[in-house]
């Protein structure tokens, strides 16, 4: 019988450490501890013990029982200690490596651009992308019939509304909204019809600047330009002005700049300026007798691409991240 006690005693223990959840800890409890259990089974046993061995055996069996009973409650209250309340985290794993983001060359050239002239004094002005008639044309002396409106150049929509063809529009909102003198920088986006290639898409971005004061100059609008050119493409840059035309200015000059491009000085086409037409100035209720000014508009692109040396229009909005990820 000591012998049976023992060895119940070391097979419950043993099993016991094997225990790894709850469902095999009450497997194991019925087992030995159940009312049909192994401890149980060894009771009747006790009859067949002799009167002098009886209170040995009994203490023995006794013993036996409590020890299970305590080993039965330890295993419990650690396995309970081991199961999670909340989901597990294991801070030692390995992160995963996340690659870091930039700002695309486009979103940074117009962040840069009126930066600069906002150091002259310009302030920055916003138009909205869906424009009327007025606003795109005829307030800046663009007739009817002008070969400018042409619906294969333009996207019109519904109501006489179309999607803005140039920031100019934005030199309109500003004079019919404040009075002079006014110095305002505005960087939109603009769309045309365009087939998509090298140099042309359908959307495109501008900066437009406008300068509306008393005795404005030719020289105001070289230097304001000069300035930029100077500023943002080195000490060396220069700016040319070639004669041209605009319906909203006169006179009215291609604006280059040269600059360096993959490490070469070269001139460049950048857009278009002037002086403000008199008639723009009568449309928004200016008196032209008054009030003098300049304006001009570039390609924001334009300036991305030679500055970044970026020889394909299309790879700007291509979102390819391993083109993008090298500026
Ligand atoms: N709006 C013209 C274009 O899209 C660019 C331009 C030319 C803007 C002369 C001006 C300007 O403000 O004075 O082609």
């Amino acid at each position: 019988m000591l012998e049976d006690l023992a060895e119940l005693e070391a097979a419950g223990l043993d099993e016991l450490a094997a225990v790894a959840d709850a469902e095999a800890l009450e497997r194991w409890r019925v087992r030995y501890l159940g009312t049909k259990g192994r401890v149980k089974a060894l009771m009747p046993q006790m009859k067949k013990v002799s009167r002098a061995d009886k209170p040995a055996v009994g203490k023995r069996l006794n013993e036996v029982k409590r020890a299970l009973e305590q080993a039965f409650s330890t295993r419990k209250a650690s396995l309970a200690g081991a199961t999670p309340a909340e989901p597990w985290i294991d801070v030692t794993e390995p992160g995963i490596p996340m690659g870091l983001g930039r700002r695309h060359v486009v979103s940074r050239t117009i962040d840069q651009v009126p930066e600069v002239f906002a150091r002259m004094g310009f302030s920055v002005a916003h138009g909205p992308e869906v424009e009327d008639q007025w606003h795109n044309f005829d307030a800046l002396n663009i007739p009817r019939g002008h070969p400018a409106r042409d619906p294969r150049d333009n996207f019109y929509l519904s109501g006489g509304l179309l999607l803005r063809s140039q920031t100019s529009t934005i030199q309109i909102r500003t004079m019919s909204e404040t009075t002079p003198p006014i110095r305002v920088i505005a960087v939109g986006r603009v769309y045309r019809p365009d087939t998509h290639d090298a140099t042309h898409y359908s959307m495109f971005h501008q900066v437009e600047g406008l300068c509306v004061d008393r005795r404005v100059t030719m020289v105001d609008l070289k230097t304001t330009l000069f300035q930029f050119a100077r500023a943002y493409f080195g000490p060396e840059a220069e700016v040319r002005m070639r004669p041209s035309f605009f319906p909203f200015t006169e006179p009215s000059a291609e604006v280059d700049m040269k600059m360096k491009v993959k490490g070469r000085w070269q001139w460049t086409e950048l857009g278009g300026c002037g002086m403000v037409d008199p008639n723009v100035f009568e449309a928004v209720g200016y008196d032209p007798q008054e009030w003098t000014g300049f304006a001009f508009g570039l390609g924001i692109e334009r300036i991305a691409m030679r500055k970044y040396g970026i020889a394909d229009l299309r790879w700007l909005f291509e979102n390819d991240a391993r083109f993008l990820r090298q500026f």
